[in-house]
Parts: structure tokens; sequence; C-alpha cells
């Protein structure tokens, strides 16, 4: 078969972006070339997300687009792919005669036998059982975006009853990859330059119950703990459900586990909490946090919000407010209510908030977390941090990014492209809200891995932060 390329487009969270990496290579693995260029591609993929109105709404209008393409040019192939195909394939296949590959979440590990049969058919093709989920994929591990950092899924989909969420409808219920799959897949990461590695699953700290019993994340994380290569460990996103004793401990003994956490309330209101399904009470929520704190004391949480959940009153909302101020997040992730058909907060309960409203707490918890991320990035000015230099920033030619050890996003003046993937030491400078300014510091001396980057790099003595 002759080389054809493909465009692959994106949407959604990073599991999606990571499923995309997966795509990609199984499109490689099948003879066809990957393209960014729209125009020059035959074959048209979109990796789509229906996690609200609005991310599904970008899709269609970009559907929309690729349709009038195919118009003037029938051999285009065009493919929906993920969390809307598996959501809205009945539509897809009944309404959008256009669309000649309908893959849904767990079938992408033989997206380039669909595409195939597609071409030689020519005919629509729909996949949206479970026939080739993201395991098929022998990962091809240079396709990565980033030199130094990697995502790795070790769970796939949510057996959680959270009431607003799809997702459970759209990635099926949990499934643990084995921990010697994990292992083989970050040794090849890491023999091909990997420092950082984020371990991915929509609830990624019940990792390991449908496995060999005593398999769980605390015992993958000390796991991988002992490859020395590794400097940074994270794991997103944490249920609060599954915060376990055990988890905790492993956290506190591993140095080179992320001292950034990210645990989502999606509210300070145990009645709102109730009304989700979530599992847990405010004050649950918070017993957690201090446990977490009182193991590992200069820990740093995020969070999600979700803003006007059916019933929330305004007492609810500044629950929710306050809850920011008290844990003191460095961050939060807002969204605007939206209702989701076949969920039960769509389907039982009215969306009785008017969007004014949802826009008014969106933007009232955005301002709060502000306030909060510039306090704590304030104190940080004068201290010396360790970045991971990820790339030139998006906005200033001469500035280059790079992450702390916690998850803070430091831009430095700097030309020197080779300090990409290193870890290099900056002087904070200037404090924002979302961001640091640093200058970059000679390095006196080399960081060992895992070191952590509060101590022993302070720049000045009894500069506190
Ligand atoms: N599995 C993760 C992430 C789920 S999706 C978790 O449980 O935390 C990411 C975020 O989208 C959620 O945390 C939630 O804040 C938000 N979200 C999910 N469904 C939503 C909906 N119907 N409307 C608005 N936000 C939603
Ligand atoms: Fe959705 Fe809840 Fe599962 Fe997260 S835990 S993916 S919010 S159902
Ligand atoms: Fe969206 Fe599916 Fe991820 S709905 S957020 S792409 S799991």
């Amino acid at each position: 078969m002759d080389r054809r390329k493909f465009f692959l487009l994106t949407y959604g969270c990073q599991m999606n972006k990571l499923d995309s990496e997966l795509i990609a290579s199984r499109m490689i693995q099948g003879g066809f070339e990957e393209t960014d260029r729209e125009e020059e591609a035959r074959i048209l993929l979109l990796n789509t997300c229906s996690i609200r109105e609005s991310a599904e709404d970008r899709v269609w209008g970009r559907i929309g687009a690729m349709k009038a393409r195919k118009m003037k040019d029938p051999g285009v192939v065009i493919g929906i792919l993920g969390c809307m195909a598996q959501e809205h394939q009945q539509f897809l296949r009944a309404k959008m005669p256009h669309i000649d590959v309908v893959c849904g979440t767990r079938e992408f590990g033989r997206i380039d036998e669909l595409v195939k049969e597609s071409m030689e058919t020519r005919k629509g093709v729909v996949a949206t059982g479970e026939g080739g989920n993201g395991d098929l994929v022998h990962r091809e591990v240079g396709q990565r975006p980033m030199r130094a950092q990697a995502f790795v899924n070790i769970i796939r989909g949510c057996n959680m009853p959270c009431t607003y969420c799809i997702v459970p409808a759209t990635r099926g219920p949990e499934v643990s990859r084995p921990v010697d799959a994990i292992r083989e897949e970050v040794e090849r990461l890491v023999a091909d330059g990997v420092t950082e590695i984020t371990l991915l699953g929509q609830t990624v700290n019940a990792y390991g119950h449908d496995l060999e019993r005593g398999t769980d994340l605390a015992l993958l994380l000390r796991e991988l703990h002992q490859l020395p290569a590794l400097r940074r460990i994270s794991f997103v996103t944490s249920h609060p459900s599954f915060l376990t004793p055990r988890l905790m401990e492993a956290m506190a003994a591993l140095p080179r586990v992320s001292r950034y956490f990210h645990l989502p309330a999606q509210s300070g209101s145990s009645k709102v909490l109730k009304a989700m399904k979530r599992g847990y009470t405010r004050e649950r929520y918070l017993a957690r946090i201090r446990d977490l704190k009182s193991l590992i004391p200069d820990m740093e949480f995020a969070c999600d919000f979700i803003a006007g959940f059916p019933g929330e009153t305004e007492e609810d909302h500044r629950q929710s407010l306050s809850l920011i101020e008290e844990v003191g997040f460095s961050q939060s992730f807002v969204f605007k209510y939206s209702p989701r058909k076949g969920t039960v907060s769509a389907d039982f309960l009215t969306d009785d908030i008017p969007e004014d409203v949802k826009a008014r707490r969106n933007q009232e918890l955005l301002q709060v977390q502000e306030q909060v991320s510039l306090a704590k990035n304030k104190a940080q000015v004068g201290e010396v941090r360790e970045i991971l230099v990820e790339g030139p920033s998006k906005r200033r030619k001469d500035r280059y990014t790079g992450r702390t050890a916690r998850n803070r996003l430091v831009h430095f003046a700097n030309e020197d492209p080779s300090l990409v993937g290193r870890y290099v030491p900056v002087e904070i400078i200037e404090a924002q809200a979302h961001c640091l300014i640093g200058e970059l510091r000679e390095e006196t001396r080399t960081l060992q891995a895992g070191e952590d980057e509060w101590l022993g790099m302070r720049n000045r003595e009894g500069m506190g932060r």
C-alpha cells in the first residue's frame, strides 16, 4: 500500500493527548506518514472530547470544515476518534455520511486497519466496542512531544458514579495495566532520555484494584522510583476516596515523587458533593489534605471546581470559595457546569443556575484562586529553584520556559536551545499569579537526581518563603 499522509488533531484531556501519540504510533507502524499540514494530508483524524458542550461544539465546527474539503475531494478519509465517537456513534453513523471512520476509545489500537478497510471498501467503518485498546499499540517512544517528559497510561476507564460526568460512559470501566508492561514502557522512555514521567488515569490512585492482590499505586511508585534516571514522578488525576494511608506513606518515603498534588474537590459544599455523588464531605476532603500535609509538610495542592451545579446556592458557592483559601491551592481549574445527556444530573436534575450566575461564580472562583496563587508565588521571589527547561516561551521569543518540581511555570531570559530538557537553577525575580519570572544562575554543583528544590538551594541565607 502506498504511503498516505495523515493529519491528527487532538482535543480534550491529557489522556487523549497520550492516546493520540499511540494513534500516531499505530498509523506509522501501519505504513502511514504523519504531517502537521492539514492541506497535504489525505487522511484527517480528530481525536475528540465530550466533557462539556463547549468541547463538543469546537469539534462539530471542525467536522463541518472537513466536510467541505471532502465535497471537493471525495478521496479524502475523515476519521472521528475518542470520546465523541463513542458517545455519538449512532448520530455520526446516521447523519454524517461524509465521515468514513468512527473509532471509539477502546478501538484505536487498530486504527490503521480501520482506515485501510474504509479506503479499500469505500464504506463507512464503525468500531466502538472493545476490539483494540491502547495496550495493543507498541509505543514508539520517540513519538512524544517533549524530550525529557512523558506521560504513561496506567489505568483506563472510570468506575465512579459522579452524577455530572460523561467519562464513565465514553471510556468504559476501569482496567489497570500490568506493572510489568508499565515498567517496560517507562524503561524504554528513560533509555530515550526521559527524566520526568506522569502516570495517567481518570482515577489514577485506584490503580491495581483489578490486578493481583497487593498491587496498587503505592507499589507501582516504589517500583518506578528505583530507576535512578527518573528525577520527577507525578500522577494525575487522583480521587480523594482512594487516597489511602499506604499511598500517602509511599509518597512521603519517595522524594522524587512530585510534591505537587492534583486532588479535585469539585465543590466545597458537602450538600453539593452529595448531589454529585463524590463520596466524601468537605470535612473528609480537608482531613485527607491534613493527613498528607502532616506527612509531607511542604506538599502543594491543586484543585478542580464545577461552578453552578444544579441546586448550588450562594452559600454552597461561598463554601467553594472558602475551600480555596483554607487549603491554599497553588492552582485551580474551574468549569461551568454543563449538562451531559445520559448522566444522572442531566437526566434527573434541572439545570437551574442561570448562565450569568454560573459565569459570575466561575469568575469569582478564579479571582480568589488568583489572589491565593499570587501570594504563594510572591513568597518565592529571591529563592533559587531548579527547573526543567521545556522550550521557548510561547509569547516571547527571547524567553524560555521551565517548570519547578512543584509544577510552577517559570519564564527566564535565554537564547540557548541546548538547555531544553535540562535541569537548571533559576533565581525567582518576579511573581505573577500564573507564572514566575526567573534569571538563570550558575550551577554551583550538580544536583543529585530527586534532590528537593526546597533543600539546600536557598540563594540568600535567612530569606524565608
Ligand atoms: N477524572 C478526573 C477528571 C475528569 S474530567 C477527575 O475525576 O478529577 C476533568 C474535570 O472536568 C473534572 O474534574 C470536572 O471538574 C470537570 N467536569 C467533568 N464533567 C463536567 C461537566 N458535566 N460540566 C462541567 N465540568 C465538568
Ligand atoms: Fe468523571 Fe468522576 Fe470519573 Fe473523574 S472520577 S472521570 S469526574 S466520573
Ligand atoms: Fe474529554 Fe474524554 Fe478526556 S470526555 S476530558 S477526552 S476522557
